[in-house]
């Protein structure tokens, strides 16, 4: 059983550290908005779904403070991470119930749209997984890159998930997790969320992809996402795009898990994806040790963006978009709305 990402206790959220793991399981104290926000900056909690999760736990913290301070708590949990958008999603819907409840019922009508938020994403993530594995079933050579799985999510992950799912139905998997320098989700994370579920998995260094994939270890790559542009691009973290040019060079599946909440159709293109570029220091500093000579710049960039003509297919909770383009994408999401 994988520890829950986060837990309310006695007005106080707990956030499980994820810089720790795997050499501690422990979990962060925030009694306010501003020791969350400082959390989702400095990574304790990471992944698209669970910074909104937590952000949104952060607003119904602030309520306890009134109302004022739960519209600081929204200006201020939007300036944490640019490039994941389900942190606005999530701070828009908490927005909306901040504008509408009444003072006496502020803080339990927050705190339950927090843990509906939560839930929710539980759900989706087993919808995400039974669509996903019924796609790629037949296969079960899985490459996968940072960590998109419970730990990232409220719950059994997006790409994880699938993974999870074709574990379920039909065993035998194994994973090739990319170990995604410069914080290593993949090897401290993924690598041990699916320790955790008896799935077998072998990290390798980033740039050990090309030749396992010549050497025909992997049958599909599967990531998530942290935003799906109009016509089918996707931010994801760094190192997905040259797996993606990588993967088609060697006619493997590129697929993508993504809820629906992660499609941001206010922008037509990649391009417009803000991209977060974090402190140098990540890739200077390798435990205690300098790994870098003094004066030497660094770039890092948290994300990249890989274009829609590479990707096989975009795994939702409501089904799958191949080849995914503006038109495809439109109809899509059309169609949901006459269900
Ligand atoms: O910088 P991170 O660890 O927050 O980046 C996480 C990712 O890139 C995940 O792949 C993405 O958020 C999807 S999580 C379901």
């Amino acid at each position: 059983m994988l520890p829950e990402i986060v837990k309310w206790d006695n007005n106080n959220l707990f956030i499980l550290d994820q810089r720790k793991i795997p050499m501690e399981i422990s979990y962060l104290k925030c009694s306010n908005y501003q020791e969350v926000a400082s959390a989702i900056e400095k990574m304790a909690i990471r992944g698209a779904p669970a910074i909104g999760i937590a952000a949104a736990y952060g607003v119904a913290l602030a309520s306890l403070q009134g109302r004022d301070s739960s519209k600081k708590a929204l200006e201020r949990l939007s300036r944490t991470r640019p490039t994941a958008v389900n942190l606005f999603w999530a701070l828009d819907r908490m927005e909306k119930v901040l504008d509408h409840s009444e003072e006496m019922c502020l803080f339990r009508d927050l705190l339950a749209e927090a843990d509906h938020i939560y839930k929710e994403d539980i759900e989706i993530n087993m919808a995400i997984g039974q669509h996903g594995a019924t796609l790629v079933q037949g296969r079960s050579l899985i490459m996968t890159h940072c960590n998109a799985g419970a730990l990232a999510t409220g719950g059994y992950g997006t790409a994880l998930g699938v993974i999870r799912k074709l574990q379920e139905d039909h065993g035998n998997v194994k994973v090739y997790a990319c170990e995604t320098r410069p914080v290593l989700q993949g090897s401290r994370l993924t690598s041990w969320e699916l320790q955790q579920d008896g799935i077998d998995v072998t990290v390798i260094c980033d740039n050990m992809a090309a030749l396992v994939m010549k050497l025909n270890y992997v049958e599909a790559v599967i990531v998530g996402a942290d935003r799906v542009a109009s016509n089918g691009d996707v931010a994801n973290k760094v190192g997905t795009y040259g797996l993606a040019v990588l993967a088609s060079f060697h006619k493997i599946p590129f697929l993508v898990a993504s809820p629906i909440s992660t499609f941001d159709m206010t922008l037509e293109t990649g391009r417009d994806i803000p991209i977060e570029e974090r402190d140098g220091n990540e890739i200077r500093i390798i435990g205690h040790n300098r790994v870098i000579p003094d004066l030497i710049r660094v770039y890092n960039p948290a994300f990249d963006v890989t274009p829609a003509h590479l990707i096989s297919a975009i795994i939702t909770e409501k089904g799958c978009i191949f080849k995914p383009d503006s038109g495809k994408i439109s109809t899509f999401l059309k169609s949901l709305k006459k269900e």
